[in-house]
């Protein structure tokens, strides 16, 4: 069986869950379920990354002591991953007993192979980014402040610090990235990655002394390592490591995906792949850089108090149509604009009048002149031949979409189906072919049906509960779910009862005032 290994970032403990992190896991939800719908044996992780200065301070704010703090706020996204229908197979917290071990046993290997030595660290450091910067990167902010790329405050460090070599890895790195022109995605995201190689890069302070809170390093009771070496270990401490003999860890590795935001590209395409190949590790295939969120055209910040909060749109919008929005509105890559116009115009058109009312119009007409039965079809036309291939043909421009993580064209590709199928609705008239030819009546009637079914097990992914509403009212058995049932191969059987339809897309009424 073919195996798929995908992450998202774990994320910080210091906050609320907000849109990005809603947007990050439900990409990755997606393509899980796309994957296990087409055979694949499916590894999808997700969790939360606890410790770190960041982490620290804001325990500290709340005034309890970090662990009591982040297991409150770990169970917050387990929570969100739950109402958002996340369907990770692993829930990984950087606290847990596990990641410790497989924290220390990498240091080890880094140590034993001469990756890692004892110096001390003098330079920046953001603490919202958890990053050391040069100063050549930073900005002159106010009052004498210096400012990141990000826009994050630095305050000057100096400490005792292990250094990683990461000045020995700019070539073997560069070589990497040529041999696999499609680790980094989207393409033009690259560059940035590479020319910061290029530009040289310094060794890397990889423990901290100033600082308790973290995976103490082996035999170094001052130090703790540093956040974004715990963090990245995550993604190989949930598949068994250090036990990489074991069955999980020769399953799943290499990753096939680690889905990240922009912000956090470098981490995952510089510095962890260096620290894979200096542990003798095998390097994920890929690392996807996604866009960021506006809110009506605003940059999203806590103190322009413009976060969104998923649990708002769910409520608002339902879980289905945020799903929709998120994943159609944006080409996957790009930054995208949260407006609240464009939600309800999607959810209007493309879901109330697109699915919902071809699905309406199919299913009512059937439960009112086919005895709800699946209607039973005469010898195929041209025209119905072109549609039902035209459904069938969507599995493999869909597999070569999902591999590139496009899923607005994905979206694209079955709303153009859609739109053919709604022409030939009223190109055929079945409410007229009633009067006239009633085996007609049945035969397209049928056509539509059965491309409703194969719509349905492509909108799997995107839409749960709505695509499963949609295959129940058509009587597909659950077993018959998967890609595998596509085609006129696995067609529904006529003659079979269904049961009464039931409106699946609801159009978006604005609430009374
Ligand atoms: N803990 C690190 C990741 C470690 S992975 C080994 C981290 N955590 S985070 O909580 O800050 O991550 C949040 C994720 O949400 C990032 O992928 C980030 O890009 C994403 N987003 C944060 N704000 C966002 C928007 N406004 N829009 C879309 N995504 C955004 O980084």
């Amino acid at each position: 069986m073919k195996k798929y290994y995908l992450t998202t970032p774990i994320y910080y403990v210091n906050d609320a869950p907000h849109i990005g992190h809603a947007y990050t896991s439900l990409a990755c939800d997606v393509l899980a379920r796309f994957k296990r719908l087409d055979g694949f044996d499916v590894m999808f992780l997700t969790g939360t990354d606890e410790h770190g200065q960041k982490v620290a301070k804001s325990a500290a704010a709340a005034g309890i002591d970090p662990q009591t703090f982040t297991d409150k706020v770990s169970q917050n996204f387990r929570n969100l991953a739950a109402t958002l229908k996340i369907s990770n197979d692993d829930f990984i917290r950087t606290t847990e007993e596990r990641h410790k071990k497989a924290c220390q046993a990498l240091w080890n290997e880094l140590l034993k192979r001469g990756e890692i030595y004892l110096d001390k660290y003098a330079g920046w450091y953001a603490v919202r980014d958890e990053a050391y910067y040069g100063e050549d990167e930073l900005k002159d902010g106010p009052n004498g402040k210096k400012i990141a790329p990000s826009g994050a405050e630095c305050e000057w460090v100096e400490e005792p610090s292990y250094f990683f070599k990461l000045s020995a890895w700019g070539d073997r790195l560069l070589k990497f990235y040529d041999d696999n022109p499609d680790f980094i995605l989207p393409h033009t995201r690259r560059n940035e990655v590479t020319s910061f190689v290029k530009s040289g890069m310094r060794d890397l302070s990889v423990s901290r002394t100033a600082i308790t809170w973290g995976v103490p390093v082996p035999n170094e009771p001052k130090h703790v390592m540093y956040v974004w070496l715990d963090a990245l270990t995550n993604y190989l401490t949930a598949i068994g490591y250090p036990d990489t003999n074991a069955g999980s860890f020769k399953k799943y590795w290499p990753a096939d995906l680690h889905m990240v935001g922009k912000d956090i590209l470098r981490f995952h395409a510089v510095y962890w792949p260096a620290f894979l190949m200096a542990a003798g590790l095998e390097v994920p295939k890929r690392v996807f850089a996604h866009g960021w969120w506006t809110n009506e055209g605003q940059k999203i910040s806590k103190s322009l108090g413009n976060v969104i909060d998923p649990y708002e749109l769910i409520t608002t919008y339902g879980l289905d149509p945020t799903r929709y929005f998120l994943m159609r509105e944006v080409p996957f890559g790009n930054d995208g604009d949260f407006a609240r116009d464009a939600m309800i115009r999607r959810i209007n058109s493309d879901l109330a009048n697109g699915i919902g009312n071809l699905a309406q119009r199919t299913l009512s007409q059937i439960a009112k002149n086919c005895g709800g039965k699946v209607p039973t079809p005469g010898a195929f036309t041209d025209t119905d031949k072109a549609l039902l291939s035209m459904a069938e043909a969507l599995l493999p421009q869909l597999r070569a979409l999902m591999d590139v993580q496009s899923f607005s064209k994905s979206l694209d590709a079955i709303w153009s189906v859609i739109g053919e199928a709604d022409r030939y609705v009223d190109e055929q008239a079945p409410w007229a072919l009633k009067k006239t030819d009633i085996a007609r009546m049945e035969t397209v009637l049928y056509v539509l049906a059965e491309t409703l079914r194969n719509l349905g097990l492509f909108l799997q992914p995107f839409m749960p509960d709505s695509a499963n509403g949609l295959l129940d009212q058509l009587g597909v058995a659950t077993d018959d779910r998967t890609f595998a049932n596509v085609g006129t191969a696995h067609a529904l059987e006529a003659g079979a009862a269904l049961p009464a339809p039931q409106g699946l897309f609801p159009r978006y009424v604005e609430p009374a005032a």
